[in-house]
């Protein structure tokens, strides 16, 4: 047994939280790099958000990554908030200094990145403008990564338009709001496509979405991982685009954070990424 000093704790905190796969991912990384240590479920009812966070220092944690529903109620409590987690508008990492005090951060629009990167390596946000569909919370994550990236527009597609607008006025730059009746067309010349809404996921009605005006060379992206793919990615694929589904963006979220916890960067493997897609299939 590793002394206390050298043991490292991490957790994610939700409700509910154990259907989430970051600890099936962490603990790999754990494995993987030697490093000692266990990161654990942290189921927690919103009311109890502040007082978990606040232990997280007595309790030797590095840190911790939160999910539904703390992304935001966390913006009121932790001590110090990145710029990009307050223009996200969501808090999905904390990182414990060694004050005592916890730092929130938003790596969420990193893993998007980090997944079209290693599945995609052709692919530049700079090619041309990108077509969003949903404007939620991981909208804001997927719009400010595009527009980092050097989208020269970003067309924001959503079902209630004020909530587009706001976005738009959230995140700033080049943001174009279209109407949902115009999402068939606002597909030509896109070089990105990214699906954000809750469409397509299991138990949920697929995205209506016509794809004769999408560009041989888009790349079309879907934040869904369950299923695996989307019927969007199987349509794109289906054209003879390269399409993405949602594990990877949750997979590369969690080495930016290994780099802020720990400073190191542990690697996404084949390996890693098979034993992710078959604890989803297992779920089926
Ligand atoms: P998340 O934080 O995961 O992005 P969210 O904030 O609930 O989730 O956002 C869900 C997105 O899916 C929203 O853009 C929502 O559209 P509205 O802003 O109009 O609510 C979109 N969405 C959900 N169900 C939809 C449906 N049946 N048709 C069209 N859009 C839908």
């Amino acid at each position: 047994m590793s002394d206390t000093q050298s043991y490292h704790l991490i957790g994610v905190m939700g409700w509910p939280v154990m259907h989430s796969r970051s600890p099936l991912m962490h603990n790999y990384w754990f494995r993987q790099t030697g490093l000692q240590g266990k990161y654990v479920f942290l189921p927690l009812e919103p009311a109890r958000l502040e007082a978990a966070l606040r232990a997280l220092p007595a309790l030797n944690f590095a840190g911790a990554n939160l999910t539904i529903p703390h992304k935001l109620q966390a913006m009121e409590i932790v001590d110090e908030i990145d710029p990009v987690a307050r223009k996200i508008g969501a808090i999905s990492c904390v990182v414990v200094r060694d004050d005592g005090s916890l730092w929130g951060t938003n790596n969420d629009w990193l893993g998007f990145l980090g997944n079209l990167k290693q599945s995609v390596p052709g692919w530049r946000g700079d090619a041309g403008p990108a077509t969003v569909i949903g404007a939620g919370g991981g909208s804001r994550a997927i719009c400010h990564a595009l527009l980092s990236e050097g989208a020269p527009a970003v067309r924001l597609v959503n079902r209630t338009r004020a909530h587009a607008d706001r976005l738009a006025a959230d995140i700033g730059g080049p943001i174009e709001v279209v109407g949902w009746e115009e999402r068939h067309g606002a597909l030509e010349g896109a070089a990105t496509v990214v699906n954000t809404t809750s469409l397509g996921m299991v138990g949920q009605p697929p995205l209506d979405l016509r794809l004769d005006a999408l560009g041989p060379d888009a790349v079309v992206a879907d934040i869904i991982y369950t299923p695996l793919e989307t019927p969007l990615v199987e349509a794109a694929r289906a054209r003879g685009n390269a399409a993405v589904g949602g594990l990877g963006m949750l997979i590369h979220q969690g080495p930016p954070a290994w780099k802020l916890w720990f400073g190191l960067k542990p690697e996404v493997t084949d390996e890693l990424r098979s034993m992710m897609e078959e604890s989803i299939l297992g779920d089926r």
